[in-house]
């Protein structure tokens, strides 16, 4: 498979997000190491759309421990129910956070960041196996429509994955 990717970067969020997730769908098929899928699925949301912070955060237990990101170095572990990405397992649904300042125990790794979108990733039993993190340095950067395509992103990739 050669790793290029086509990005409309004129279009809008939701252009990309539809024009990127088949290429991803082959990219995850290509590969059975959940590690490296995570990679590039990080490295294409960071160049598609130039997110601040991109990751995953996988389940180890009671933990989650951090996996591939891109951006700046971040916080390793995080307890289930803890901040936004330990809401996102304990609740096993998506938290969109306008302002992280306004969410109740949001973990600051950056003090740059102002609004988070996490996606839980479900195996096919129903377990929460990790959850991707999006962080923005501005305020109310991610919308609902930034929600479902991520879900279904990540649906493709749990798929894949467990
Ligand atoms: N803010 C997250 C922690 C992870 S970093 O943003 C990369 C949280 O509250 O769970």
């Amino acid at each position: 498979m050669a790793e290029e990717l086509h990005i409309p970067h004129s279009a809008d969020r939701t252009a990309r997000y539809a024009a990127l997730l088949p290429q991803v769908e082959a990219l995850t098929a290509a590969e059975t190491d959940p590690v490296a899928n995570m990679g590039n699925v990080a490295a294409v949301l960071r160049e598609a759309f130039g997110f601040f912070w991109v990751g995953f955060y996988r389940v180890a237990g009671e933990e989650l421990v951090l996996g591939p990101f891109q951006g700046p170095l971040a916080c390793t572990r995080i307890r289930r129910g803890k901040g936004v990405c330990g809401t996102a397992w304990a609740e096993r649904r998506s938290q969109l956070v306008p302002d992280v300042d306004a969410f109740p125990g949001h973990i600051a790794c950056s003090s740059a960041s102002k609004s988070e979108l996490v996606v839980p990733i479900i195996d096919s039993a129903g377990d929460v196996r990790a959850v991707l993190d999006i962080d923005s340095d501005r305020l109310n950067d991610f919308s609902e429509s930034d929600q479902t395509w991520l879900e279904r992103w990540m649906q493709t990739l749990g798929e894949r994955l467990y």
